[in-house]
């Protein structure tokens, strides 16, 4: 039996994005999970898009690659971890608008006992990152999920990411690339989501619950 994990994220300029994949690489690596990627709508008119050459060919690109999620797609998987560049040290309202699509969810009670993680980045080093990413842990409590973070014995939270999440500092664009620290923390967050993922499987299938 394969632990699914949904990785559901918003980028503008793709540097979440690249957060996402290292995430997901990182599950990969243990054995049994499947891995589905996911990018929610731009809320922003398309004119407006436009008017940004590296928003609109980002926005091409990853609409190709990424499908939008569904409830579905929730409701189906293991576990789910969110991801959203920081606005005014907050998360998106992309990625907020769709959390507040789930209501038929939290009213059936259908990510209770999920596991959940977050991730985001920002432009410049100190402007948001982690109260970014308790902004995204609120509603996933208020669903019952079971959030985990990064530990300290990953030895790259010295200089990158958060106990709280995977983070990197992109730039106001996008321009800037990710460390090879901040990919490891990513990483390790996404290994971390998938074995405990796996354990609950265990566990509860042990248990009959
Ligand atoms: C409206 C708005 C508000 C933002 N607020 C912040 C902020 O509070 N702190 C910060 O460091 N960056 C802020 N940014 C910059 C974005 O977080 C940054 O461009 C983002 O991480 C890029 O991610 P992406 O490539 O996935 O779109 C803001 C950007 C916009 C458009």
């Amino acid at each position: 039996m394969s632990v699914k994990l949904l990785i559901v994220f918003y980028s503008r300029y793709g540097s979440t994005a690249k957060l996402a994949e290292s995430i997901a690489e990182g599950a990969k690596k243990v054995d049994d999970t499947e891995v589905i990627m996911r990018k929610v709508r731009e809320t922003a008119p398309e004119s407006v898009i436009k008017r940004d050459k590296r928003w609109y060919e980002a926005n091409l690109n990853m609409s190709e690659k990424y499908p939008e999620p569904t409830l579905s797609d929730l409701e189906n998987a293991d576990s789910i971890v969110f991801g959203t560049p920081t606005r005014y040290g907050n998360m998106s309202a992309e990625l907020k608008l769709f959390l507040d699509t789930t209501g038929p969810l939290w009213a059936t009670g259908k990510l209770i006992g999920k596991v959940a993680a977050v991730f985001c980045t920002n432009s410049t080093a100190h402007s948001g990152k982690e109260s970014t990413l308790l902004s995204m842990m609120i509603p996933l409590l208020h669903h019952g999920m079971i959030i985990v973070g990064i530990p300290p014995n990953i030895k790259e939270t010295v200089t990158a990411g958060s106990y709280y999440g995977a983070t990197y500092t992109a730039g106001s664009t996008g321009e800037l690339p990710p460390s090879n620290e901040d990919l490891k923390v990513a990483e390790a967050l996404g290994i971390r989501v998938a074995e405990v993922a796996k354990a609950l499987q265990i566990g509860r299938r042990e248990n009959n619950a």
